[in-house]
């Protein structure tokens, strides 16, 4: 069984889809969603598909091994950042090496780092005037955004999309090919 532990902050869309996926395939769990923030509503998502799902504060994953040991007590393959805001600690990074992975609504390099998350990514794809945006999924290790690319697709940007028709367009993006590249990884 390749069991995935999914990490996020806020509504957990990308976790849904990635929930949906995997609901029937009896290779590939979904064993746990953790999440930093008590009101975030892939609690709710994780309740709906019976997932069990935690709760932690930044004392539990930044000074303790709290969150670490529970990851280690399910035997957990695959840690899946989607939509988490925090960093993640040397702790889990170090033991799970190439086993923890993020997507980032943009091509990476170009708008990644402090403060690149939201609206604030498509913001800033607007201003520069890109033709052309995506999404890329990468490995996490300690240089945080530095790690290695999995995957990148691309979409074209019309000169006429606000930064709400590009964050759709990404998210879009974003459904389609996040659990597909979650599985590549498993197998
Ligand atoms: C996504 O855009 C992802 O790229 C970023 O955070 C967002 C999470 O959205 N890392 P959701 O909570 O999955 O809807």
């Amino acid at each position: 069984m390749n069991k995935v532990a999914i990490i996020a902050s806020g509504s957990g869309s990308n976790a849904q889809k990635i929930m949906e996926y995997f609901s029937d395939n009896v290779e590939v769990e979904v064993s746990i969603v953790l999440t930093n923030n008590p009101e975030a509503f892939v609690i709710q998502r994780a309740d709906n598909f019976e997932i069990p799902t935690m709760v932690f504060d930044k004392k539990d994953l930044y000074d303790s091994d709290i969150v670490l040991n529970q990851l280690l007590k399910l035997n957990i393959n695959l840690i899946v950042l989607a939509g988490f805001l925090w960093l993640i600690p040397e702790n889990i990074i170090e033991a799970f090496p190439n086993k923890i992975i993020n997507i980032h609504p943009a091509l990476l390099p170009k708008y990644g780092g402090k403060g690149m998350h939201g609206l604030n990514v498509h913001k800033a794809v607007r201003e520069a005037q890109e033709t052309e945006t995506g999404i890329t999924i990468h490995y996490v290790n300690k240089d945080y955004d530095e790690g290695d690319i999995i995957h990148q697709v691309k979409c074209k940007i019309d000169q006429q999309d606000s930064p709400e028709i590009i964050a759709y367009k990404v998210r879009k993006l974003e459904h389609q090919y996040f659990p597909k590249t979650i599985e590549k990884l498993l197998f």
